[in-house]
């Protein structure tokens, strides 16, 4: 339906990744190789879906992931994404390359809101930023580091995106009758201000970022671990770091201070041939050792997706396209229907493994190769799980008397 309503350089800027596209395939189709270990004859009436990540609850182990440039996906679209994930009752994360501003977000929002911190525009602007979100009550700063510079989005190369949001007209010409064909989404983009700026990237003297400045101020502003030292300063919530896929680099984010990481691959956008997400999870899971919270993103489209992460040791997981194609194909009741979506399978695949509770999900519900990293991890996993399923029939006992 995003795709229909949506024109060519939207929405390949939602669906498209880097380079030939290998990791963002590899990021679905990897949880093909992981497969259920169903507790069957298993009766539940309840199925718990809250969780609690950086100290707040959540009603689904899901939370909707930064997802730069929503607007123009949607008039207000980070607005609407955040109100329907307050609806849902998770957490919302708004990129720095949003085009609405971070106070109308946490507003539109009844539930927790996350701020995703890139460097564009130097670490003046970053610490006006960071104020800001402290101010407006944003409860988790996500430092993104797999941003060194932009991804290679050979999809945007072709729609004519550089050409489109240049503002010269001659360079757009040849690109506008994908604009044309979709009038709904022309009439609302117009109506919204036409293309939008970066109202959270304040350049010092100059004002809110334009569109066309992003690709070379990424590339001037790559975060390293001296940043992340002086952000801590500048910021004293949780902070995530986004973008983690080997033991090496979770353990110095943990080092660096991190309240949890996130193995990410940035949804196979930035360097392709890396391991996908679900793959790098375990390795990451055993190198922090429960001194961080582990979080995982890219590749979930299904509710069962979900689940596996979750056997797998995140204790939460992050969607981006699941509800940016929600938001392309329809706004507000969109993202609603791709949250549902996600949460209707979650609670028939829990039913179906025969556990009723998220915070139960481990090791021993799946079976993944042999070959994968840390997967010894699961020898000690196994031991523990077998303990909880000895005390968990007797709760649940107590529970139906
Ligand atoms: C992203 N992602 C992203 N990440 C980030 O840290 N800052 C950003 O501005 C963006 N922007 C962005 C735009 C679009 C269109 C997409 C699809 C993704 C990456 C995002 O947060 C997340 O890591 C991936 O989307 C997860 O993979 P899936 O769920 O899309 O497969």
């Amino acid at each position: 339906m995003a795709k229909r309503r949506l024109p060519r350089a939207v929405f390949d800027y939602i669906d498209g990744g880097a380079g030939a596209e290998i990791t963002l395939r590899e990021n679905s189709r990897i949880f093909e190789d992981v497969t259920f270990r169903p507790r069957n004859a298993v009766a539940s009436s309840t199925c718990r879906l809250q969780t609690t990540v950086l100290g707040t609850t959540l009603e689904l182990p899901f939370l909707l992931a930064p997802v730069g440039s929503s607007r123009l996906s949607f008039p207000r679209g980070e607005c609407v994404a955040a109100r329907e994930a307050g609806a849902a009752g998770t957490a919302y994360t708004l990129s720095t390359l949003s085009g609405c501003k971070l106070e109308d977000v946490r507003a539109a929002s009844s539930g927790p809101v996350w701020y995703q911190l890139y460097l564009v525009g130097g670490r003046e602007a970053a610490t006006a930023s960071i104020q800001r979100a402290r101010v407006a009550g944003f409860s988790a700063l996500v430092v993104t580091i797999d941003t060194a510079v932009a991804g290679n989005r050979e999809r945007d190369v072709r729609s004519g995106t550089k050409e489109l949001v240049s503002g010269q007209f001659w360079k757009m010409l040849p690109h506008v009758p994908q604009l044309v064909v979709r009038p709904g989404w022309l009439a609302g983009f117009l109506l919204d201000g036409g293309l939008m700026e970066f109202p959270n990237v304040v350049l010092p003297g100059k004002g809110p970022m334009k569109y066309a400045e992003v690709e070379p101020a990424l590339a001037q502003s790559t975060v390293t671990w001296q940043d992340l030292r002086w952000i801590r300063k500048v910021w004293s919530g949780p902070i995530v770091v986004k973008g983690v896929l080997t033991a090496q680099d979770a353990r110095r984010a943990v080092d660096e201070g991190a309240a949890a990481v996130l193995v990410s691959n940035h949804g196979g956008r930035q360097l392709d041939g890396v391991a996908p997400s679900l793959r790098a999870l375990p390795e990451v899971v055993a190198a922090v050792g429960g001194r961080a919270e582990v979080l995982m993103d890219g590749g979930i489209r299904r509710g069962s997706d979900v689940v596996k992460a979750l056997c797998l040791g995140a204790r939460a997981v992050l969607v981006g396209r699941a509800y940016a194609y929600g938001l392309g194909a329809a706004g507000g009741p969109g993202v609603a229907r791709a949250i549902e979506i996600l949460r209707a399978d979650l609670v028939r695949t829990l039913a179906l493994l025969g556990c009723d509770d998220v915070a139960a999900l481990d090791r021993s519900y799946v079976d993944c190769p042999a070959h994968w990293p840390a997967a010894s991890l699961a020898v000690t996993k196994h031991i523990d799980s077998q303990r909880n399923r000895e005390e968990r029939p007797q709760r649940s006992s107590q529970a139906a008397t």
